[in-house]
């Protein structure tokens, strides 16, 4: 059974990007009209939802210290082996697949404009080199799994057969046309909570709609540490998921009845979803330390999907690298519930009584509940975010 922290564990006074610096990838204003002259003469390759996720992270540094698209040397350190080419611990590929064609076209040296679908260009990717890829190795070491039915399989079987790698420079990123004022850069959170005055700070990801388990992981870490960085993820997620809209005008009812809104910041994470469990938990883990946190939940089946992963096997994968290779402290928590003896939510390390007090509801019976516009009981979730969620349900 993994421990769950007593106390929160000593973590450094301010914490340092993944590898030291803070990337940014966006062409200073100056040399703006320059690069937009020359992005378009230059071949173009068009990029889908999650790749301008990707290229968001990269922008904003987010993945710090990646600079751009995988080239091999790195793409295979962190499919095989957890690491950059560089030593660096990563877990997730970031690539850029194209079509064998395409790839005829962009010779290491080239350069490439990434575009949107409307046509815009966002940036210039500067080749170094195109691959090819196997797919199902891919698939077995980074999702444990080449179950085609596996959301992130599907998204890797779907993606073409060459990967091309190379830095980007970055024009402009498409306008986001909702909860704009919460895509705060990993500059500015930063800046938030030195101004705030934030010794540590915890992250807390998440693509769920808020309930009890959630905010109870959450206010314990907060007797622990300085200030809560909510940052749920609002890239692409599988169909049933619910969308990211939805959730937060969830996390705002919430915060706005329940919390210290002075110890708490609700931001988003503008990653797409893989669903890769426990290597994507250590991915997660790594961009909330780029956005300044300290500490860093991990609950039960952190990114997990279906019944690919252990409960538990998201925390036990920091325990593969070296101690302070990964530099953010995880807080590690077992399955939480409410416990009608209890009164109160509790876990198995807590809660001496019998599963049958525990108030357990699927995820699917919760559906079923607010599309029948009942709310659930208040064990489960509050009533304020029920009601979020039936509003969103009747549309
Ligand atoms: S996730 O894909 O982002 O991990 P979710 O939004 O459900 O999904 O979970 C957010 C975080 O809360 C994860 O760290 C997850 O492990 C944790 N979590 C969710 N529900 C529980 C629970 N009942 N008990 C313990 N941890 C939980």
């Amino acid at each position: 059974m993994p421990e769950t922290n007593a106390a929160a564990p000593a973590a450094p006074q301010t914490i340092a990007p993944h590898g030291g610096t803070l990337i940014n990838r966006f062409i200073p204003e100056s040399a703006r009209v320059a690069a937009i002259a020359e992005a378009s003469k230059l071949p173009k390759i068009l990029l889908d939802a999650r790749q301008i996720s990707d290229l968001e992270l990269i922008a904003i540094g987010a993945v710090s210290p990646i600079t751009g698209f995988m080239g091999k040397a790195d793409y295979e350190g962190v499919v095989h082996k957890m690491h950059l080419a560089n030593g660096l611990a990563w877990s997730i590929p970031v690539t850029l697949a194209i079509t064998s064609e395409q790839a005829a076209q962009f010779p290491a040296g080239s350069k490439a404009a990434l575009t949107d679908s409307t046509g815009a260009v966002l940036a210039i990717l500067n080749v170094s080199e195109t691959f090819t890829y196997d797919k199902a190795v891919e698939a077995q070491k980074v999702y444990g799994t080449t179950d085609p039915s596996h959301p992130g399989v599907a998204a890797l079987n779907e993606q073409a057969d060459v990967l091309i790698g190379g830095t980007v420079d970055v024009i402009a990123l498409p306008a986001h046309d909702d909860f704009t004022e919460y895509y705060l850069t990993p500059a500015q959170t930063r800046a938030y909570f030195a101004e705030k005055g934030w010794k540590s700070i915890v992250g807390f990801q998440t693509r769920n709609p808020v309930h009890r388990a959630h905010e109870y992981l959450q206010k314990c870490a907060l007797e622990m540490v300085d200030g809560l960085l909510l940052h749920p993820l609002v890239g692409a997620t599988k169909g049933d998921d619910i969308p990211a809209d939805v959730r937060m005008k969830c996390y705002r009812v919430l915060l706005d009845n329940y919390y210290p809104l002075d110890r708490t910041l609700l931001s988003v994470n503008p990653a797409a979803m893989r669903y890769a469990g426990p290597r994507e938990a250590i991915f997660h883990a790594l961009i909330r330390k780029n956005y300044g946190c300290t500490h860093f939940i991990v609950g039960r089946d952190h990114a997990g999907v279906g019944n690919y992963y252990g409960t538990y096997d998201a925390q036990k994968i920091f325990d593969e690298f070296a101690p302070g290779e990964i530099g953010i402290v995880t807080l590690n928590f077992e399955h939480t519930f409410w416990c009608n003896k209890c009164n109160g939510m509790a876990s198995q390390k807590t809660c001496p009584h019998s599963p049958d007090n525990r108030i357990a509801l699927s995820g699917t019976k919760v559906r079923d509940m607010l599309r029948a516009g009942e709310i659930p009981p208040i064990e489960f979730s509050r009533p304020e975010v029920a009601a979020v969620l039936i509003e969103a349900m009747k549309s």
